[in-house]
């Protein structure tokens, strides 16, 4: 049997204060597209975080591997090179470093994607078209001033560019309009197309799962996966909500 691309056992992970998710078991296999889902404060994006290696997250227990390697006490940007990307629920500005630049540089650390300056311009541009981002974006200041559908796109141009074996999208279509969010699909086509990559797409919002072919759904609910299946369960949830889910979570946590 070919190994997991991603294999989470027994992850405890929280802050200082308060361990946010308990005792997680997750596995995605290269190019498979899950879904994560769970009420508001559940622990999702905590779970993205952690995966990448946020240093605001401590793991208490448990062991997160990668590509075969076991990357739990591994760095972001060793995360980030070993294939892992995460676009942040809330993308963060950086005054003064135009976004062309910021790409250039998180290209220049992959080898594999190194490209000469003008061949590098014209794909960022072709992304960018694609995306329906205007090109004067890429010489503004990253995310700087960009509305929230803007700076989503700037996550999907690097997921285009980075072509990562994961990506994890954190709530990557809150507060798209209806054709930002078909062209944000359209680009997570592209992404599964172009290199086959898997996928841990965290949504409240079933219209961006529309043309993804879901193969595995789950359910997270006061920081524990509580439930597990195909694409059924997602329309399940968008009928019913969390209700029935929120027992298993609470027993969870007070045993
Ligand atoms: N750095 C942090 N410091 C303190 N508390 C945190 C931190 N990160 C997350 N939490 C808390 O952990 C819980 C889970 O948060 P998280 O952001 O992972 O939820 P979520 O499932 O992504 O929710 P939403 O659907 O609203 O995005 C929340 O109660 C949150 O306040
Ligand atoms: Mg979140």
């Amino acid at each position: 049997m070919p190994q997991p691309l991603l294999s989470i056992e027994g992850l405890s992970a929280g802050t200082d204060e308060k361990t946010i998710l308990h005792d997680v078991d997750l596995t995605i296999e290269a190019g498979r597209a899950h879904v994560l889902m769970g009420p508001n404060g559940a622990g999702k994006s905590t779970l993205g975080h952690v995966i990448m290696g946020d240093p605001a997250y401590e793991v208490s227990a448990g062991t997160i591997r990668f590509d075969g390697a076991d990357i739990t006490a591994d760095a972001p940007d060793r995360r980030a090179l070993a294939g892992i990307f995460l676009s942040y629920q809330a993308p963060v500005e950086v005054p003064g470093v135009p976004l062309m630049s910021f790409l250039r540089t998180i290209c220049d650390k992959r080898p594999e994607l190194k490209m000469k300056g003008r061949a590098f311009r014209a794909r960022v541009e072709e992304l960018a078209e694609q995306l329906d981002m205007d090109k004067s974006y890429l010489e503004r200041e990253l995310n700087v001033g960009f509305s929230g559908g803007e700076k989503k796109k700037v996550e999907m141009l690097q997921l285009l560019l980075l072509q990562p074996k994961l990506a994890i999208l954190d709530e990557t279509d809150s507060g798209l309009d209806v054709d930002a969010l078909s062209v944000v699909s359209r680009g997570i086509q592209a992404y599964r197309e172009t290199c086959d990559g898997a996928l841990l797409v965290i949504t409240h919002n079933t219209r961006i799962l529309e043309r993804l072919e879901v193969d595995r759904t789950h359910v997270l609910v006061h920081g524990r996966l509580v439930a597990e299946g195909g694409s059924e369960l997602i329309t399940q949830i968008d009928a019913e909500g969390f209700e029935r889910f929120e027992e298993a979570g609470c027993k969870g946590v007070m045993s």
